[in-house]
């Protein structure tokens, strides 16, 4: 209802997999459509969520990585560039001169969010950890519902006190990722046990997210309190 789609089911974000049109066919069909934006620089982001504006006039959601950055350690770069000098020469490739980070973190700075304040999708989700509270903030301003993926209770607390709308209840069979960001603690929680705990424990909405393949492992999370499921692989 809050989506404002007409089956609760989402098409997982899978960076450099969830194409435009996968999304907006899913979006088309009455689930939610999704981006996986992780991998993208700020003008392709723009591209695919306009393309997929131009395919559907259905709600979507968007995604990003919420790491923590890391500096580039230039030594260590170094160490990993003549390690692996002999398979480009090997393959007669041109040896690269510097490592270059693939994964930009919506914590960086504000280029993705004020990307989706201009192209307004329904709603945004972050993988790997929490937005900065000012653009949690912004983001619940433009009225765009904000989703996070959690894997364990204490990941779903933090979420839900930082104000997010939905937890996406990763469990360990999920596939491609787990966006685990407290690393102390990963119990390897199977999806059944983690949306029954997080349903106990949480007061926000609950989608249920690994190794659901049909209709009916999605009646069984539904029937244990998941709002909606999402899946990738299948
Ligand atoms: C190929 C692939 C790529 C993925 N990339 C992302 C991603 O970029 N962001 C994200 O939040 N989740 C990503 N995931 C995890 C999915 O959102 C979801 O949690 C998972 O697919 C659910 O499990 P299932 O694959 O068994 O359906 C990816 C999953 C797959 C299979």
């Amino acid at each position: 209802e809050q989506l404002g789609i007409k089956h609760p089911i989402f098409l997982a974000p899978m960076a450099g997999v969830s194409t435009p049109e996968l999304a907006a066919e899913v979006s088309n069909q009455g689930g939610l459509g999704s981006l996986g934006l992780g991998a993208s620089s700020v003008a392709s982001a723009r591209e695919q969520i306009l393309k997929t504006q131009d395919l559907t006039d259905c709600p979507f959601q968007v995604n990003f990585f919420c790491h923590q950055p890391e500096p580039l350690d230039e030594a260590a770069a170094q160490v990993w560039l003549d390690y692996l000098s002999p398979h480009f020469v090997h393959y007669g490739v041109a040896l690269p001169t510097q490592l270059k980070n693939l994964y930009p973190s919506f914590l960086s700075n504000d280029d993705y969010l004020n990307l989706v304040l201009e192209t307004r999708p329904q709603a945004v989700s972050f993988h790997f950890g929490i937005p900065h509270a000012h653009q949690i903030q912004a983001l619940k301003q433009a009225g765009i519902i904000t989703m996070v993926s959690a894997t364990n209770l204490a990941e779903a607390q933090a979420i839900e006190a930082a104000g997010i709308d939905i937890i996406i209840a990763q469990g360990v069979e999920a596939g491609g990722h787990r966006g685990l960001f407290n690393a102390a603690i990963d119990g390897g929680i199977r999806t059944v046990d983690l949306v029954t705990l997080l349903t106990q424990h949480c007061q926000i909405p609950v989608v249920a997210a690994g190794g659901i393949m049909n209709g009916q492992h999605a009646q069984r999370v539904l029937n244990l309190g998941a709002v909606a499921v999402q899946l990738g692989t299948a």
